[in-house]
């Protein structure tokens, strides 16, 4: 499919001749009346707000709101509306798409919600709680723990991301496997729309069968039909025994195979399944201090699975080890080691967990976050090694992730002393191969990053028409100004791009 054409915008503009609020001073005065002038942050105090994680983005903005509370963030939308300024939500900034960083106009507003951080309720009996948008990961899950339950939303970033975050971007992580996305992981929301409405629906209600399933369009929407303030989150048992391994298997095939294998054997405690390559460890090992090779020889792959289970005497460790044992029989497994206490399970995820930011550290990288039907995964990773090989023969081939969910992060690396720039002026050429195939194998070319400002021709390229037409008359029904998210997700209408 074509890229869009200049009518195929985003969001209609009815009324868009109101251009009179232009953001400056006047628009600055405004907002601090809403807010109270130290919670807009302007010029220099900005910067941190105005470059993704990645580096790929850097834009200016108007200002960074900070407000304090859902009623600051209703009327502060409201303006907005009505001045046609773009506004770009925030959360922990560790986003792999730059979805929350402004467009280079300096006409946008960033909109932090980490002072929204608060814990609202928890209700053990109803197995939820209610946490504000700003809080951390990390501090969902510590108030889940408190009432002896588990939120199981996993991520390498669960000490600074937001849970806002998560919910716009539907994280994944490494949980997904047993638990499911973010979506799966929500009963009710609280939003502020573009023209200020407050939408809350915070019930905790699990079973609520009546019409269009309204809050489910803000999950994975990356703040471009409204602002997520507060969700009710889904807890569940805390778990009470693990047994994690890291084994070699012979492939990627016999992987999936120890998966179905796992599964068999244990039906749902199969919590976790990782691939990590021989790179992997090379690269942890390496740039990451503390990490060592659990095994030693080397290998070409490896798995770190976890069986977990809310019962304390369930015999997770001796599951594990017999199909190891079967599996290494059957060479499908070539060497496997349990981990023998919590700090040697903590050691092994501190290697899963930091292969992304030991790429970093190795220099330029191509990043694909791609998913196929696990059946597929072989097959994936066999032509896109062989096409990355013959392609891209300097680059190193970095493919981990969560396999269980056929998801692979099919990065790739520029090798040590390569030339500057080299690999990174090939993305575009790489991107089209590696999602063409995993397209053509039923897959998706953004399984758990979302879209962001990075993907949003691979949307219109992907995406069936009939999809991205909904998806276009989501976002007039809901922000028919266009100022939430600008650009983020769909491409902004060409009036939008002028005026914010
Ligand atoms: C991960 O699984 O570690 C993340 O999604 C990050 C990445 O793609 O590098
Ligand atoms: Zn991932």
């Amino acid at each position: 499919m074509p890229a869009a054409g200049p009518d195929d915008t985003a969001g209609g503009r009815p009324g868009a001749a109101a251009r009179d609020g232009a953001p400056g001073g006047a628009a600055q005065d405004a907002l601090r009346g809403i807010l109270g002038a130290e919670a807009l942050l302007t010029g220099a105090a900005c910067e941190p707000y105005l470059v993704d994680q990645r580096g790929l983005y850097r834009g200016r903005a108007l200002g960074v709101a900070l407000p304090r509370s859902v009623a600051q963030v209703s009327r502060l939308l409201a303006l907005c509306n009505a001045q046609r300024i773009g506004v770009v939500p925030h959360g922990g900034n560790t986003g792999y798409c730059g979805g929350a960083t402004p467009d280079e106009s300096g006409r946008q507003l960033v909109l932090s919600l980490a002072r929204l951080n608060r814990i609202r309720s928890v209700d053990p009996a109803n197995d939820s709680l209610i946490a504000e948008a700003g809080c951390i990961l990390a501090q969902v899950q510590e108030a889940a723990s408190q009432a002896q339950r588990l939120f199981p939303l996993s991520l390498g970033s669960e000490g600074s991301c937001q849970i806002g975050g998560n919910l716009s971007t539907n994280a994944g992580g490494t949980s997904v496997l047993r638990y499911g996305m973010m979506r799966d992981l929500v009963l009710g929301l609280e939003v502020v729309l573009a023209d200020g409405r407050v939408l809350s629906s915070l019930s905790g209600l699990r079973k609520d069968n009546t019409g269009y399933d309204i809050r489910g369009l803000f999950l994975g929407a990356e703040g471009t039909l409204g602002v997520i303030t507060a969700a009710s989150l889904k807890l569940f048992p805390q778990i009470a025994s693990t047994a994690t391994a890291f084994a070699a298997v012979a492939d990627v095939r016999a992987a999936v195979t120890l998966l179905a294998r796992l599964r068999a054997a244990s039906g749902e405690r199969v919590s976790s399944f990782e691939l990590i390559p021989r790179i992997g460890i090379e690269l942890t090992t390496q740039h990451i201090p503390g990490v060592t090779d659990p095994l030693g020889a080397s290998h070409a792959w490896y798995v770190l699975c976890e069986l977990s289970s809310a019962r304390a005497a369930e015999p997770l460790a001796a599951i594990l080890t017999e199909v190891l044992g079967a599996a290494l029989d059957d060479g499908l497994v070539l060497d496997a080691a349990l981990a023998g206490s919590e700090r040697e399970r903590a050691a092994l995820w501190r290697l899963r967990e930091t292969i992304p930011a030991a790429q970093r550290k190795q220099g330029a990288g191509l990043k694909h976050d791609i998913s196929v039907p696990l059946s597929a995964l072989p097959e994936f990773v066999a032509r896109g090694s062989s096409w990355v090989s013959t392609h891209v023969p300097g680059a190193r081939l970095v493919a981990y992730g969560h396999v269980g969910d056929g998801n692979l992060h099919f990065n790739l690396s520029e090798t040590q002393g390569a030339v500057r720039g080299e690999l990174t002026a090939r993305a575009a050429e790489v991107q089209r191969a590696l999602h063409d195939l995993a397209v053509s194998l039923g897959g998706s070319f953004s399984a758990e990053h979302g879209i962001g400002r990075l993907k949003v021709a691979e949307l219109e390229r992907y995406a069936p028409a009939t999809e991205l037409e909904l998806m276009r008359a989501v976002k007039r029904a809901f922000d028919p100004h266009g100022i939430m998210n600008p650009g983020k997700v769909l491409r902004a209408a060409p009036a939008d791009r002028d005026e914010r």
